[in-house]
């Protein structure tokens, strides 16, 4: 078994700052590399021994270290230099380097060292000498003096790049990529996964991963890679009325009577009104959404667009009193007294009045006039029937003429005979209203032999309303 006690070939003499003094440097001086044969145990005792403390007074200009030692500024002490470290192939051969304080050793790998390499004096900073790693390549011992395994990715003892990652395994690491990587020479690159067409709709590509994207109107499904629909009017979706959601998009729709606007959401009213002008019979009134008609007053409205006259003589809406009697017209109503008859005729019933041919006064004279009241609108097509007249009794072999006694100076209407019995009031002119005539249409009975002559009058009162309808 050979030995060799070394002197560091790279020991020097280090100073310290100018005016300091290294608190008890020590001094060890060397003899060159000798082989021997010399048992550890004495050798280190020898070390020992020589380490004998020494002061270094030199004139306070500056601190030196010996040999094996340099100034440590930060600890203000002399502090060991590591050749093992610091000289390439300190030892050669099998032989393995110790280092200790002012020196090293070169030892068989197998040899054991004692740990206490250091004599008497204040210690210097310096870590407990190594031990000589009795385990497989990748382990080291643990207290119990077993084998455990060495982390070299914990430990910075690894060699992966930094693109790459460490794993530690029983004895060894492993550099490996991370996902999404993949190795390329020696460095870990990005995987393109956008190439191999993972999403339905888009894809990003990221470090190490990449990200589906879908188009505007879907979102990405449970899987992260296809795209599904997303039903907007559930989302918010800003239509004014209605939402239908479609594949991608939605579409705003209006309830009836409104349209859509340009913007595609909001909605405004339609003017049905404006449409037309028959929607209604009289007037149109536009509504949100609708519109309705409406009625002049004395009529209401007949299903949607319709007028109809309100005959307030059969809805008890008049205010006529026992004495009158009611009578209905177009927009309205009036009341007339029962008792129509004027002197010299008398009442014989409720619309009827005679001239007594016992009067004198009656010669002359109509011997009837009948109350008759009739409603007519305005503007009538003409010619336009608007009344018949009949002889109540007939006697054979007379002949009944019709005619206009009074109330028609501006000609609006005529009558036309249909037989010896019966004729027509007929309008001949368009007329507007309100306006109200008072007809006297007179019966004149002849017999053949002209020898009897009666005349009688149906005093008509023909109410013009002031509409159409
Ligand atoms: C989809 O992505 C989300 C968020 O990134 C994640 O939490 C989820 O696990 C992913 N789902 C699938 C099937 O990958
Ligand atoms: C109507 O008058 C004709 C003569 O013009 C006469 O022959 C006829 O009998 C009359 N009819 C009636 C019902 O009076």
């Amino acid at each position: 078994m050979k030995f060799w006690h070394c002197r560091s070939q790279s020991s020097r003499r280090s100073r310290g700052p100018r005016g300091r003094r290294g608190p008890n440097p020590r001094m060890l001086p060397f003899a060159s590399c000798l082989p021997g044969s010399l048992l550890l145990w004495a050798l280190l005792l020898l070390l020992l021994g020589a380490a004998s403390p020494q002061d270094s007074e030199e004139p306070d200009s500056y601190t030196e270290c010996t040999d094996g030692y340099e100034w440590d500024p930060d600890s203000q002490h002399c502090r060991d230099v590591n050749e093992c470290l610091t000289i390439p192939e300190a030892c050669k051969g099998e032989m393995k380097c110790i280092n200790h304080y002012g020196g090293y050793l070169c030892l068989p790998r197998s040899a054991a060292v004692i740990n206490d390499l250091h004599g008497e004096g204040p210690p210097p900073p310096v870590p407990p000498v190594q031990h000589p790693n009795p385990c497989p390549p990748g382990y080291e011992p643990d207290e119990q003096e077993s084998c455990v395994d060495v982390d070299e990715c914990a430990q910075a003892l690894h060699d992966c790049r930094p693109s790459q990652q460490c794993h530690n395994l029983p004895g060894s690491y492993q550099c490996t990529c991370p996902d999404g990587y993949r190795k390329i020479g020696p460095e870990c690159v990005d995987i393109d996964e956008c190439r191999y067409r993972y999403c339905q709709h888009r894809c990003v590509n990221l470090p190490g991963s990449f990200r589906c994207q879908c188009e505007p109107g879907f979102q990405l499904g449970p899987n992260n890679r296809s795209c599904v629909d997303v039903n907007e009017c559930d989302m918010g979706a800003p239509c004014e009325q209605r939402c239908f959601n479609s594949y991608g998009t939605f579409l705003c729709r209006c309830h009836q009577g409104y349209e859509l606007h340009r913007d595609g959401f909001s909605c405004s009213d339609i003017d049905e009104c404006s449409y037309s002008s028959y929607l209604c019979q009289y007037r149109c009134v536009n509504e949100p959404g609708r519109f309705s008609c409406h009625c002049p007053q004395g009529y209401q409205l007949l299903a949607t667009r319709l007028c109809q006259d309100i005959d307030e003589c059969e809805s008890g809406a008049h205010q006529c009193s026992e004495a009158q009697t009611c009578v209905n017209f177009y927009g309205g109503y009036r009341c007339v007294d029962t008792n129509r008859c004027v002197e010299p005729y008398v009442q014989v019933s409720d619309n009827r009045c005679l001239c007594p041919a016992s009067n004198p006064l009656c010669r002359e004279q109509p011997s009837s006039i009948v109350h008759r009241y009739m409603t007519i609108t305005s503007e009538r097509s003409v010619p336009a029937d608007v009344f018949q007249i009949q002889a109540t009794s007939v006697y054979p072999g007379a002949y009944n003429a019709f005619q206009i006694r009074a109330g028609n100076s501006q000609g609006d209407f005529y009558i036309r005979q249909i037989n010896n019995v019966s004729a027509m009031l007929v309008l001949a002119r368009p007329v507007t209203g309100p306006r109200e005539y008072v007809l006297d249409l007179e019966m004149v009975t002849m017999n053949s032999l002209m020898s009897y002559r009666a005349s009688s009058v149906l005093r008509l009162t023909v109410f013009v309303g002031a509409y159409t309808f």
